[in-house]
């Protein structure tokens, strides 16, 4: 039995760890859900039990721990290396460490076989990549990719509460949107700033994120856009391969990988709300290119896309410790 702690425990990503963490009756013998000052002394139940929420302090870290981060990358920054060289191991959803090198970015179902039990810190990716590549990984077994093609459709819960709460007053209109940052009845073609290459961080955060996980290189042409839906990303996606590829070996490898639902009915966001699966939808050859594929993916940006994958690697974490 371990103590865990989850450092955001207030917000969207941190309520669903704590969700995901009971209905998997994760081994943990104490628990600390941990905020900014805004929150402290409210309380938070897990497990039939009311913690108070902390402010994230070295006395409440030992070693041993294991932390999951839901804040923001800037926010990540000022308390990870404090919980790593206190001993704890940290999961973090944050962009801060994905791209380190030094730092492990998992998918279980794609790389979870990388961990050790020696971590201190583990990155857990975009949610947009999460479920990109919980589909692409088992399609490597096709042929080489030599390029993916991606459009997205993502949630406003990706966004954080703030996000979703803006969604809510401009549906009942109590905020007055003006039209460059309108969510209801609107979408938003870029998420997150653009680059000097026009690309936006949502775009090159798929871009770097999918060939680090995949440990394979190969270009990725990403699209991404927020829509006034509440949970769930969708994703429209083209895989070229090098020779050609048929959809039913395609559809007979996905049936067969963790953590996939293969598809033939047009899913919807609502379909994958609340639920663990990454939907494959819709698999299907180009006429006009036998080595090319297409697809659509979907799944719950909160749950696989982050506190579910974030468990899933303490699970794998703790595997290996006992194996030692
Ligand atoms: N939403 C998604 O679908 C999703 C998916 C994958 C990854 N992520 C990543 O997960 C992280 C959390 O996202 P979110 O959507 O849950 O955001 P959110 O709903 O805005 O929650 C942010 C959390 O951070 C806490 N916080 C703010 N300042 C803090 C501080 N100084 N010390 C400790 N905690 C502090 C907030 O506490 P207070 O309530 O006290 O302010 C709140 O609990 C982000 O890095 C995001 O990019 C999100």
């Amino acid at each position: 039995m371990i103590t865990c702690g989850v450092v955001g425990a207030t917000g969207l990503v941190g309520e669903t760890m704590i969700k995901v963490l009971q209905d998997r009756s994760f081994p943990s013998l104490s628990f600390h859900p941990f905020a900014s000052d805004r929150s402290e002394g409210n309380i938070v139940r897990y497990k039939n039990r009311n913690y108070p929420v902390e402010i994230i302090r070295p006395e409440a870290i030992s070693k041993g721990m294991i932390i999951f981060g839901a804040t923001s990358a800037n926010i990540a920054k000022k308390w990870v290396p404090m919980c790593t060289e206190a001993g704890a191991l940290v999961i973090d959803n944050s962009s801060a460490y994905r791209m380190d090198p030094d730092v492990l970015l998992v998918v279980p179902e794609v790389n979870g076989h990388l961990i050790t039990g020696e971590e201190n810190l583990i990155a857990n990716p975009n949610c947009s990549t999460i479920q990109l590549v919980v589909a692409l990984a088992p399609l490597q077994q096709l042929g080489r990719i030599k390029w993916v093609s991606i459009a997205t459709y993502q949630a406003v819960s990706g966004a954080g509460t703030p996000a979703l709460e803006e969604l809510k007053r401009q549906h009942d209109g109590t905020l007055p949107a003006n039209p460059a940052n309108r969510i209801h009845e609107n979408i938003i073609t870029s998420i997150g700033h653009p680059d000097r290459d026009g690309c936006c961080s949502e775009e090159v955060k798929l871009m770097n994120e999918t060939c680090k996980i995949m440990g394979q290189h190969f270009p990725l042409f990403a699209s991404t856009a927020r829509v006034p839906v509440r949970t769930g990303h969708t994703e429209a996606v083209v895989v070229k391969f090098d020779n050609p590829v048929h959809r039913d070996e395609a559809v007979r490898i996905l049936e067969e990988s963790p953590g996939v639902i293969v598809s033939e009915s047009g899913s919807s966001p609502l379909d994958v709300e609340d639920t663990d699966i990454v939907v494959v939808d819709r698999i299907r050859n180009n006429p006009g290119d036998p080595s090319v594929l297409q697809f659509w993916v979907l799944a719950d940006n909160l749950r696989k896309g982050a506190a579910l994958n974030a468990v899933q690697i303490a699970e794998e974490y703790l595997t290996k410790i006992d194996m030692k």
